[in-house]
């Protein structure tokens, strides 16, 4: 019998079922070639357009112009913290951080390592990184502004992206890339770990504007430049096929069965809802995001003492709710509700929420 369980893990997290479907379904003949998409050469006419459908379906669902050009890159997010200052950083001038958690931090790091100028112009430190900040002020002469959209520890997100007074925005999007409409055109780049919301591990979806592609120095190694990427579609080595061929399906999922990004936001916000409603009405569960931040994808939450989140995480486990463990660097609990996490899942969480809040009392 089929063993399936309510999935809240943060990354690699759910994907939706139909995806999981197809790939089984499919997985011996990739589009009837007799070949599994893993035995298929990434050279090949079948990969070659799995990779323009793909790119595609990443224009359109995100409504992008020709100016802006989708990039499959191996090294996760994090490899992008590193390159991002090494290609986009213009000589002489600072670029801009602003500063929302561990994984902000990480990419600030990075920045330093390289003996950049960097200039941290806004933090949430000071409370924890618990909110996103508002009051700032964008200078206009940095290199470039980047943030991260939604810290997946804490569960913050910005509510409104900053105003880079015409300096490019540069968004770390990988945990809720895809999970409601943008507007591309103040975005040099763009990027996300696919193992969130767009599909399994193994490599970033990169969306940079023609003007940045313009900046990379030429004596950076092949690997590292984002015009190598560019220039060969992705294929100057061999892709992780399998990863593109599952974020196909996705994307696939999200346009012509779900409708777009608008309903998906929609579904989004409806299952955030209903969880941090009963955080709000509740003496045992306490949100860890002030409540002007919070995120639609993770939800962050801290019972009263450290005995009874261990309670709460061994019941939720027993009754099939899995991942729900806070991250290590803040404890507590955690409920990352990705695109693919159904409203049914979120419903039966919060009914077993509920049903634990009445054993505590
Ligand atoms: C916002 C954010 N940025 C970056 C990363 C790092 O991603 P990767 O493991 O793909 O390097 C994560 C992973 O959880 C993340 O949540």
């Amino acid at each position: 019998m089929e063993h399936r369980v309510h999935n809240f893990y943060a990354g690699p997290a759910a994907l939706p079922r139909p995806v999981l479907e197809e790939i089984k379904e499919n997985f011996l003949s990739f589009r009837g070639s007799g070949m599994s998409i893993t035995e298929i050469s990434h050279r090949s006419d079948l990969f070659d357009e799995l990779l323009d459908d793909t790119i595609n379906r990443v224009n359109r669902l995100l409504g992008l112009n020709e100016g802006h050009h989708v990039l499959f890159i191996q090294g996760g997010a994090s490899q992008q913290f590193c390159m991002i200052p090494m290609n986009l950083a213009l000589p002489g001038k600072p670029i801009d951080y602003i500063n929302t958690g561990v994984w902000s931090t990480k990419a600030i790091k990075e920045a330093r390592i390289q003996g950049k100028d960097v200039r941290v112009i806004a933090t949430s430190e000071d409370r924890d990184f618990s909110y996103v900040p508002v009051d700032y002020t964008v200078d206009g002469d940095a290199s470039y502004l980047h943030f991260t959209s939604n810290n997946t520890i804490m569960g913050t997100q910005w509510q409104q992206y900053p105003d880079g007074k015409g300096v490019p925005l540069i968004a770390d999007m990988s945990s809720d890339f895809m999970s409601h409409p943008i507007d591309g055109t103040p975005f040099g780049m763009i990027y996300a770990g696919a193992q969130k919301n767009i599909g399994p591990s193994g490599l970033a979806m990169v969306i940079i504007r023609d003007d940045m592609l313009e900046r990379v120095p030429d004596d950076l190694p092949t690997l590292l430049k984002y015009t190598t990427f560019h220039d060969h579609k992705s294929l100057f080595n061999t892709p992780p096929t399998f990863t593109i061929y599952a974020i196909n399906l996705v994307l696939a999922w999200l346009e012509e069965t779900v409708g777009g990004l608008e309903e998906i936001e929609r579904r989004n916000r409806q299952k955030a809802s209903l969880i941090y409603e009963l955080i709000d009405n509740s003496e045992i569960y306490h949100g860890i995001a002030e409540p002007a931040s919070r995120s639609l994808m993770n939800i962050t939450f801290r019972l009263p003492d450290p005995k009874s989140e261990q309670r709460f995480l061994a019941e939720a486990q027993n009754n099939g709710f899995i991942g729900l463990k806070g991250h290590r660097a803040i404890g507590g609990c955690r409920a990352s509700i990705y695109n693919a996490v159904t409203i049914d899942s979120v419903k039966s969480l919060v009914a077993f929420m509920e049903e634990f809040e009445k054993t505590c009392s």
